[in-house]
């Protein structure tokens, strides 16, 4: 066979517990996030970003943050991540002392990183450095994501140098990655390429990951594009939940089952189980009371046996 274009594997970060739930008016149950963590290490997810620390009357879904923490699994083998905008919630979150990594959030625009975190662009580079820092000096490890990095809800349009500037700053606190975020799912393929190629050579050994909300329908040809350009790491979410609730009309993120199902069939490794994650879209689906916007638990995954019935109804 000759040489594929493309990576044999590739790293899935499981985001729904934070970025699938934070946004959802309904509020689950710290028992239901600990489900939800249980179930996708079972489908083998080995980084999970479990909470975010951050105020409770900004994001109340994330309010116990603390509690969930607290009594998550001891799994050595599991990387736990905890979001933080500010030094305080990185404080917060190395409090608990279950959370292995530091995710820190900066953002591309002014308008966007203010009304988010209250921070200017500039400033949320330079805090999520410090956060990195405080992260190694605790014996853990940080990364940083740079949100909107491919359009901006309030600012429109956010040029490519401005994003590639910030990775390359955060470059300096030695990361052990940089994600590049879709966050209102604006992207397209061509961007995704010109984009991830680019920091990917200006961070170099720094892998990059990439974060995709699918609210234009551009969410796995985005994932696809990024992993061609040498993206490492791919966050999704079960059930494709998610947004942002400081953006406008935000919608979930790429579905962690239809990730899986487009690489695995396409023979990239990552490591997770279909038939887990379908089972688990199920029961979440029981969970959020509603219908939830990943395609691949209905229709299940690709060769299966047909049942019996169902057969004779095709003949
Ligand atoms: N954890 C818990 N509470 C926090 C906090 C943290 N990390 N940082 C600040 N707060 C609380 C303060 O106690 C204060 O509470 P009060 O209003 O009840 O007195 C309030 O937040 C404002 O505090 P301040 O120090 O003025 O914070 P700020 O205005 O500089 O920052 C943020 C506000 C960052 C805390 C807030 O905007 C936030 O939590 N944003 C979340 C953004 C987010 O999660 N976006 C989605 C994911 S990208
Ligand atoms: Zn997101």
């Amino acid at each position: 066979m000759s040489d594929k274009l493309y990576t044999s594997s590739v790293e899935m970060v499981e985001v729904s517990p934070r970025d699938g739930l934070q946004n959802e008016r309904e509020q689950i149950s710290t028992a239901d996030k600990l489900a939800l963590i249980e179930r996708a290490m079972t489908a083998g997810s080995r980084r999970i970003e479990v909470a975010s620390f951050v105020s409770p009357r900004a994001v109340p879904q994330m309010a116990d943050a603390d509690a969930v923490c607290e009594a998550l699994p001891e799994r050595d083998d599991v990387t736990y991540i905890g979001l933080v905008m500010n030094i305080r919630g990185a404080e917060r979150a190395l409090a608990t002392g279950r959370i292995d990594q530091l995710g820190a959030v900066c953002v591309a625009t002014d308008t966007f990183a203010h009304k988010n975190q209250r921070q200017t662009s500039d400033g949320s580079v330079e805090i999520a450095s410090e956060i990195i820092s405080m992260a190694q000096a605790a014996g853990r490890t940080g990364q940083a994501t740079i949100a909107a990095s491919f359009g901006c809800p309030f600012e429109g349009e956010v040029s490519e140098q401005r994003v590639i500037a910030m990775a390359e700053k955060l470059a300096k606190a030695d990361p052990i990655e940089i994600a590049l975020a879709d966050t209102i799912g604006v992207g397209n393929p061509a961007h995704v390429t010109s984009l991830v190629t680019k920091v990917h050579e200006v961070i170099a050994p720094i892998p990059v990951r990439v974060h995709f909300h699918n609210t234009r329908g551009t969410g796995l040809a985005n994932v696809w594009a990024a992993i061609l350009a040498g993206a490492s790491t791919v966050d999704a979410s079960i059930g494709g939940l998610g947004g942002c609730p400081f953006a406008p009309n935000a919608a979930g993120n790429v579905a962690t089952e239809d990730v899986t199902y487009m690489l695995e069939r396409a023979g990239i490794a990552t490591g997770l189980d279909l038939d887990t994650l379908i089972e688990t879209n199920h029961w979440l689906t029981g969970i959020m009371h509603k219908d939830l916007p990943a395609l691949l638990s209905k229709a299940g995954g690709f060769p299966k046996p047909v049942p019996q019935e169902q057969e004779r109804e095709l003949a």
